[in-house]
């Protein structure tokens, strides 16, 4: 794990960088590619869940009563940032099957690079709740900052965001606006191009797990 600054996390794993060299490569497929992100999904989430409290229960193995651990408190949100973020909440929830689930609809403009929001639903009491924000990519954060803003206004104050892969630029951005969210990625790349990708990147990653255009 390495740790540019005190709120960024790099998930500099094996298995995880392995699986990202994959999905960049342009000729990985579309179901390899939805595979791995789920895969890398695991991953992440370990490392984004691994502050949640527990508290102790009684329970009864086979062999003797003892107290043993369970998590406590109101379930946790996933927060998916469409549509990309589908990909790493089906991953997320392979591993927190109670969690409960936000969508957050926003789009780039191409243009302007602006986050355009047609969609928003979350479940209620997100004051009392975690939530970790999903999206693959953190490029300018536009998209980020949008997302995270609308979970705050809602009541959300323990706001974790995971994405695959992120910009400098991105991250710069990001922790200005909101340096009370922790940010934990795969890997933070060379930098945004002209047109506000993220390089070597993997291009877009809608497109790479949906099979559009
Ligand atoms: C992608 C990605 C992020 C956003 C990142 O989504 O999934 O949401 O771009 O870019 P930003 O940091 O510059 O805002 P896109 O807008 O392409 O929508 P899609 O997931 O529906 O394809
Ligand atoms: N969104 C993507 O899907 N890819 C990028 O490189 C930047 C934004």
């Amino acid at each position: 794990m390495s740790s540019p600054k005190a709120n960024v996390v790099v998930v500099d794993h094996p298995l995880v960088a392995h699986k990202l060299t994959i999905m960049r490569d342009k000729e990985t497929s579309t179901a390899s590619f939805r595979r791995l992100l789920r895969e890398i999904a695991h991953l992440l989430c370990y490392e984004a869940t691994r502050s949640l409290p527990v508290e102790m229960v009684e329970i009864e193995t086979p062999l003797t009563k003892t107290m043993a651990p369970r998590l406590e408190g109101k379930k946790l949100v996933i927060a998916s940032v469409l549509r990309a973020g589908n990909g790493l909440l089906d991953g997320m929830l392979d591993l927190v099957p109670a969690a409960r689930v936000a969508h957050i609809g926003l789009y780039r403009n191409h243009d302007t690079l602006e986050a355009v929001e047609y969609y928003f639903k979350a479940p209620e009491h997100l004051a009392d709740r975690k939530v970790i924000v999903v999206d693959p990519m953190l490029a300018t954060a536009n998209s980020a900052i949008a997302a995270v803003e609308k979970l705050k206004e809602r009541g959300a104050s323990d706001i974790t965001f995971v994405c695959l892969l992120a910009a400098p630029e991105g991250v710069a951005r990001f922790t200005a606006a909101h340096p009370d969210v922790p940010v934990i990625t795969a890997s933070i790349d060379s930098h945004l191009n002209e047109k506000g990708y993220i390089v070597p990147g993997l291009g877009d990653a809608g497109d790479r797990m949906y099979g559009t255009k």
